[in-house]
């Protein structure tokens, strides 16, 4: 083996732009709602960086979306903690329930998208599910039914 073959290969792009790039994908999610073609070519030509790159990048992180999303973004964890503390299966079952969907769907009126995460780093608090900015800790079955009852009478 030569020396040549044992070596990384160079990373693409500048660094400082490379290291922009997270920031700026969830920039401009925040504006379209979902990182749609648009929205990626508007990052890689911003930071000089191949769409490509920038495209493996997004798919790679659970936070982006490649695909269009409901208004109201919920995510619902099924790590060990939440789990634990009754979560999981009975919370997925409850919100799929109230929202006629399965995780991984949007309403057909596109109000609400459900999610199944590992972990929403409020593992002291479980259950928790996070509805687009808004972490809920502790939630129990009332407070979901109340809380997906108030989503469904606010305008997104
Ligand atoms: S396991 Fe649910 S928030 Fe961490």
């Amino acid at each position: 083996m030569n020396s040549e073959s044992t070596k990384v290969p160079p990373a693409i792009g500048n660094p400082l732009q490379r290291a922009r790039m997270l920031t700026a994908l969830y920039l401009v999610q925040e504006q379209y709602g979902w990182l749609n073609s648009e929205a990626i070519d508007r990052v890689s030509e911003r930071l000089s960086l191949p769409v490509g790159q920038v495209r493996s990048t997004a798919s790679f992180y659970s936070m982006f979306k490649l695909e269009p999303q409901g208004g109201f973004r919920i995510q619902i964890c099924e790590g060990l903690s939440c789990f634990l503390a009754g979560g999981a299966e009975t919370v997925i079952e409850l919100l799929s329930n109230l929202l006629g969907i399965q995780p991984g769907e949007t309403t057909a009126d596109g109000r609400f998208s459900l999610e199944v995460v590992q972990c929403l780093a409020a593992c002291g608090s479980a259950p928790a599910m996070r509805v687009n900015d808004e972490l809920y800790e502790n939630m129990t079955r009332l407070e979901i039914e109340e809380l997906i009852g108030r989503l469904k009478g606010q305008e997104i």
